[in-house]
């Protein structure tokens, strides 16, 4: 059996941030329903405001850690934040992005389970 190599990355770094909505009385709640959309455009244009052409920042569907929202993942690290505020953004930006660090804080652990709210 031979194996194949994986192709180089095309992006440095990918980073998906769930941009889905529910209705405001969904139980689930949602990464939009609490502010993921303005928080993406933000990191957006910094990246850009910043010369960063190596990576690309998505909006994604949901991804299914909805009560732990809003969040990103970023590849390919397989890293997930759960992030509420511009200052969790630029802690995002300036440790992982661009440092290749972790922010330990907002990070995600593989045991973290969505929270049903009542
Ligand atoms: S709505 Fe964002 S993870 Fe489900």
């Amino acid at each position: 059996m031979s194996l194949v190599s994986d192709p180089p990355l095309y992006y440095r770094l990918h980073v998906f941030i769930c941009t889905n909505r529910r209705p405001d009385d969904n139980r689930r709640g949602s990464c939009a329903g609490r502010g993921s959309e303005p928080l993406r455009e933000y990191l957006k244009d910094a990246t850009r405001a910043m010369g960063l052409k190596d990576l690309r920042i998505n909006s994604a569907g949901c991804l299914d850690r909805c009560g732990l929202g809003p969040v990103m993942v970023i590849y390919p690290e397989g890293v997930w934040y759960s992030f509420h505020s511009i200052e969790d953004i630029d802690e995002i930006l300036q440790t992982h992005i661009v440092k290749g660090g972790r922010v330990r804080r907002l990070m995600l652990d593989q045991g973290d389970q969505p929270v049903l709210i009542a």
